[in-house]
């Protein structure tokens, strides 16, 4: 529990205790005051008392209350640290895009990382990585758009998946959906002025019927020709057969995921997806002989698997030769069968599996190019793409960097309008029910021209 004089940055202070053991037992007060140029922040955790003691550096309002809300958030990790006897990954410093905060830094980015957040060496060299390569693949004035349909249906639910989707099988709003997401796209086109990119995800866009996916295709079609690329999160194997492979072909798709999350039968049955080892390599060969670029998902901390598993898993994807290894690591979420069964994520070695994926994917050609964080995910690490050069899904970082509009159509889908100058960003996100997505159709489309105008 945690009582703050400072309810401004409340919620920063509790995702900081969440980060050590969802802060369990923890009865933490905090008082920060100022007295003329000084400003110290008091914490008294289970009656032990702590103080630190900081200077006043800059006249600029709104830079000095970041400023005072970052030493807190680091005073309150030391502590925790020392009862908890811990160091985290990315230290005090929480928040999903910390690429996006590096970018922003500048030159100092390093230097405060550091000293201000106290995030190890190992993840501020991936950040240094991942600004390097997106120097040459995110345009940080971008005027022009990603475009991403999401298809909300899968063959299955795995254990750990929050998605929003239903199982094709089951589902009876497949038809009418299609329906309604296909009026959704064309009546977006006309917001579209230079599209970048195209995505296609989900869910699994490949577990709709062919005719179905063709409808969806088609729509799209008058953006393909100015697109740079054109993916589609195909992901579940079971799903993938020469047809589909065929269709994506014929209406102009680039990229495609054959996510096989692990390379372990056993895992693969325990988690729900339905599918085998011996059918990703089938699977995968096939989609290699479409010609498209794939991406492999991989997620570290598995139920059951050990550090041995998951590094039988990234040398096998590397060994298949994916263009795109994304590398997950396991998140609570939410909604998920995994969170019904565990309350908290305490898997051991966590560190070494991501850690020794770095190593091994960049000696082999490998370099990160986009990473994001999430609350609840297994040793407070994170979720990297990595990609041989030149092979980058612009997708995945534009997403995530959020540099350029993103025009998003289908049921939960966020679009983003950026205002790169004023430094600010409008967004609008339709519903995530399916039934309701469907009924308020005409409404949504209002109100991303709306977004747009
Ligand atoms: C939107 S899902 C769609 C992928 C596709 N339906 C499939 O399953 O192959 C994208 C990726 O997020 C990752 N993911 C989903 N839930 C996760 C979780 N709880 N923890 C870690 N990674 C997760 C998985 O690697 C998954 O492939
Ligand atoms: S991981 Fe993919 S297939 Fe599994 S439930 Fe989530 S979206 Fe569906």
């Amino acid at each position: 529990m945690l009582n703050t004089n400072r309810i401004d940055y409340k919620k920063d202070l509790e995702e900081v205790i969440f980060m050590f053991d969802g802060g369990a037992n923890l009865d933490i007060t905090h008082n920060q005051v100022t007295e003329g140029n000084l400003f110290y922040d008091e914490f008294v955790l289970n009656g032990e008392k702590f103080t630190f003691k900081n200077e006043k550096n800059c006249e600029n309002l709104i830079v000095l209350k970041r400023f005072e809300k970052r030493f807190s958030k680091l005073g309150l990790y030391k502590i925790l640290t020392n009862y908890f006897g811990e160091n985290l990954p990315w230290g005090a410093l929480t928040g999903i895009r910390p690429v996006k905060m590096a970018t922003t830094l500048g030159a100092n980015f390093e230097n405060e990382f550091k000293k201000v957040f106290e995030v190890t060496d190992k993840k501020i060299q991936i950040v240094k990585d991942i600004v390097n390569v997106q120097k040459n693949i995110v345009d940080y004035n971008g005027d022009y758009e990603d475009f991403f349909v999401g298809i909300p249906f899968c063959p299955s639910r795995c254990a750990y998946c929050s998605f929003v989707s239903e199982e094709i099988g089951r589902s009876k709003n497949a038809d009418e959906y299609v329906n309604a997401l296909v009026t959704e796209i064309e009546n977006t086109l006309p917001l579209v002025k230079n599209v970048r990119s195209i995505y296609v995800g989900g869910g699994t866009p490949v577990s709709i019927s062919n005719e179905n996916l063709e409808k969806i295709l088609t729509s799209l079609s008058p953006l393909v020709k100015s697109a740079k690329e054109f993916t589609v999160e195909a992901g579940r194997p079971d799903c993938i057969n020469e047809e589909k492979l065929s269709l994506l072909k014929k209406y102009g798709v680039t990229r495609i995921c054959v996510n096989p999350q692990t390379f372990h039968d056993k895992t693969l049955k325990l988690i729900g997806r339905n599918h085998t080892v011996s059918e990703i390599y089938e699977k995968f060969a096939l989609c290699k002989k479409f010609g498209f670029i794939i991406n492999t998902d991989l997620i570290a901390g598995l139920p059951n698997e050990d550090f041995f598993d998951f590094k039988f898993s990234v040398d096998t994807a590397i060994s298949l030769g994916a263009e795109n290894i994304t590398v997950h690591t396991l998140c609570l979420k939410k909604g998920s069968k995994l969170k019904e069964q565990v309350e908290r994520l305490k898997i051991s070695k966590i560190n070494e599996m991501v850690d020794y994926a770095y190593d091994v994917l960049t000696k082999n050609g490998y370099n990160p190019y986009y990473l994001y964080r999430q609350k609840y995910t297994a040793g407070n690490l994170e979720n990297v793409g990595y990609a041989k050069k030149g092979y980058e899904c612009l997708y995945n970082a534009n997403v995530m960097e959020e540099y350029s509009n993103n025009i998003a159509c289908g049921a939960n889908a966020v679009s983003k309008r950026v205002f790169n100058l004023e430094d600010r960003i409008e967004r609008y996100g339709a519903p995530k029910d399916i039934k309701t997505y469907i009924n308020k159709v005409p409404e949504i489309i209002k109100n991303k021209q709306e977004l747009y105008k």
